[in-house]
């Protein structure tokens, strides 16, 4: 559905707002050639309106005759900044860096980051991005399970259709994710509203069960038939079972890395905006999947890197698994039953 100009900049005000952007500090817009137009125009003007001083810098796209796909997520390798200099400079003399181009998990976010600028990314469309405003109650609902994350040892997630994982925590810090930066130095992506973290490296071990109808990410599409993994020491050791197994097992292998195959971030959907079922009403070119990775009460696991929380791994293969009708334990407490979260929900 065609979104306002003017509903999008108020939806950009009110982030900018919750971001804690001050009159007179500097917000530089980060574009590449798959900018939405509409959200551009939204961020500049928004941020102009709230006395900021604005900035554009538009980078050419990299990768496209390594990553097998159009989606921005699906490759991690080198990004625009790699070797930049000159716009890495201007990023860090930045207040607040609003990425419509996606800079994820790059050495060169983590440095910009240590400085104290804030990066919120935002390549939903706009659609999207006006549906899933986020609220300080979707920070409080996801600090408070991220406090949960932090205090336990054990996550532990099983299913009825046969998944039965375990995952020693207490090495990497649990990560917020609820769409917007209001602290220095702070990554948020918008949409989002999920708690994550990641499992002692090497010690995550079970099965995880892909069930009909969850979805793989960056294919975007829902499993028509069981894919079992076999998770051991860390690693997804097995990948078995039809023709949904194959596509995964093949695009996995064209990486040609096993780093790929290490259990990469484990946590739970708590954005009530967010739904399972939208991804079934898109093209594939026309979103990154968020409300599949944020749809409340799912288990998001994911496949690759760790650095993002500090881990030592790094690996292009990025893939986002969110299941439903899981149950996640911390130290043995339900935290999610079956696919409903226990907390009470938005207050
Ligand atoms: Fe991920």
């Amino acid at each position: 559905m065609p979104v306002s100009d003017y509903q999008l900049i108020s939806a950009w005000q009110q982030v900018l707002k919750l971001s804690n952007l001050e009159a007179g500090q500097t917000v530089t817009i980060l574009t590449s050639s798959a900018t939405n137009r509409q959200t551009l125009l939204a961020a500049t003007v928004a941020s102009q309106s709230m006395g900021a001083v604005v900035n554009r810098l538009d980078l050419p796209p990299v990768n496209a005759e390594k990553a097998l796909s159009r989606d921005p997520l699906a490759y991690l390798g080198t990004t625009p900044l790699t070797g930049n200099k000159a716009a890495i400079a201007a990023l860090k003399e930045s207040d607040l860096v609003l990425d419509l181009m996606t800079l994820l998990f790059s050495p060169e976010q983590i440095d910009i980051l240590k400085g104290g600028t804030k990066i919120l990314l935002a390549v939903e469309p706009p659609e999207i991005l006006v549906r899933t405003v986020p609220t300080e109650a979707d920070r409080t609902r996801v600090k408070a399970a991220a406090a949960r994350i932090a205090a336990a040892r054990e996550m532990t997630v099983v299913s009825e259709a046969g998944t039965d994982l375990r995952c020693p925590l207490g090495e990497f810090h649990p990560i917020s994710e609820y769409g917007f930066v209001d602290e220095p130095g702070r990554w948020d992506h918008w949409p989002s509203g999920f708690a994550l973290t990641f499992p002692n490296e090497g010690q995550a071990s079970g099965r995880i069960v892909i069930d009909k109808g969850d979805i793989l990410l960056p294919q975007k599409m829902y499993c028509s038939s069981q894919i079992v993994l076999t998770v051991e020491n860390g690693y997804a050791t097995k990948i078995e079972g039809g023709i949904d197994a194959d596509l995964l097992n093949e695009y996995m292998a064209s990486f040609n890395d096993p780093e790929g195959y290490a259990i990469s971030h484990i946590g739970w959907g708590l954005q009530p905006r967010c739904h399972w079922s939208t991804l079934g009403l898109y093209d594939r070119e026309q979103t990154i999947g968020m409300d599949a990775r944020a749809f409340e009460g799912n288990f998001l696991f994911s496949l690759g890197p760790n650095n993002e929380a500090g881990g030592k791994r790094t690996t292009a293969c990025h893939i986002d698994i969110p299941l439903r009708h899981c149950t996640v334990r911390l130290d043995g407490e339900d935290m999610v039953r079956n696919g409903k979260v226990l907390d009470g929900g938005v207050k």
